[in-house]
């Protein structure tokens, strides 16, 4: 299991950077940063992550020792137990969005950031535990109730134990884990990456964590963009 060791800040740019800053600066594994708000929170896609007091903002610096072809099977070891976290929180139905949306009721309530700060990686966490960001290209929502704090601590929890798995059992019961709370094959998404919309159905998801895409008679790899879930397939 991992030993965190935790840093507490009030406000901070980005705790994925800070974590990045503490890691070059020799931060061991398991080292985490935890903020109240953040003034230049990032999401993927280099979109902006609101970050207002009220949510949780947590950069955790693994040192794995994995192969850079790997580092995608971790956003989806993150999902997992982001998406553990959120469900004890809520009786409401929590589903996951490829690659690593966590969604609630069809809205999303947490995303993840994995980046490399060679050799270690930056996992970086939010979840709307009060604030629903506004003014995002798809629906969010919030826990609306517990403390961030205990938010907090049920995430480092699931995820000591969702990393543990993985490292003793490879990706397949991660992914297996994944499938069955994600959009099931045959649900049309819509991909946007930057100005190119692909249109087609949900195939599987590959060994690798390419999102596999059913477009007429070609299964095509999917490995960055904005999926959008076709409303009639919301589950
Ligand atoms: C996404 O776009 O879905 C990923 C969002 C990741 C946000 C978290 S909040 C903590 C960490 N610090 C950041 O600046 N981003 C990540």
């Amino acid at each position: 299991m991992i030993e965190f060791a935790i840093r507490h800040y009030d406000s901070i740019g980005s705790t994925s950077d800070e974590a990045r800053r503490l890691a070059e600066a020799g931060a061991p594994h398991g080292t985490v940063v935890i903020a109240r708000e953040q003034t230049a929170g990032r999401g993927r896609q280099g979109r902006q992550w609101a970050s207002p007091p009220g949510n949780l903002y947590i950069s955790i610096i693994l040192c794995l020792g994995l192969a850079h072809t790997r580092l995608p099977e971790l956003g989806f070891v993150a999902a997992l137990a982001a998406a553990d976290t959120v469900e004890a929180f809520t009786d409401r139905l929590v589903t996951l969005k490829w690659p690593n949306d966590v969604l609630v009721d069809a809205a999303k309530i947490a995303g993840i950031l994995t980046e490399h700060a060679d050799p270690a990686i930056i996992l970086g966490i939010g979840i709307n535990v009060g604030q629903a960001p506004t003014g995002t290209p798809y629906k969010t929502t919030t826990l609306n109730g517990p403390s961030v704090d205990a938010v907090g601590a049920r995430l480092l929890e699931a995820l000591a134990q969702h990393v543990t798995r993985w490292s003793q059992d490879g990706f397949a019961p991660i992914r297996a884990g994944w499938l069955a709370r994600a959009h099931p094959p045959g649900t049309p998404l819509r991909i946007i990456l930057g100005d190119a919309v692909i249109e087609g159905r949900f195939a599987d998801l590959a060994p690798d964590g390419a999102l596999l895409l059913r477009t007429g008679t070609i299964t095509r790899r999917i490995l960055a963009g904005e999926v959008l879930v076709a409303q009639s397939a919301d589950r």
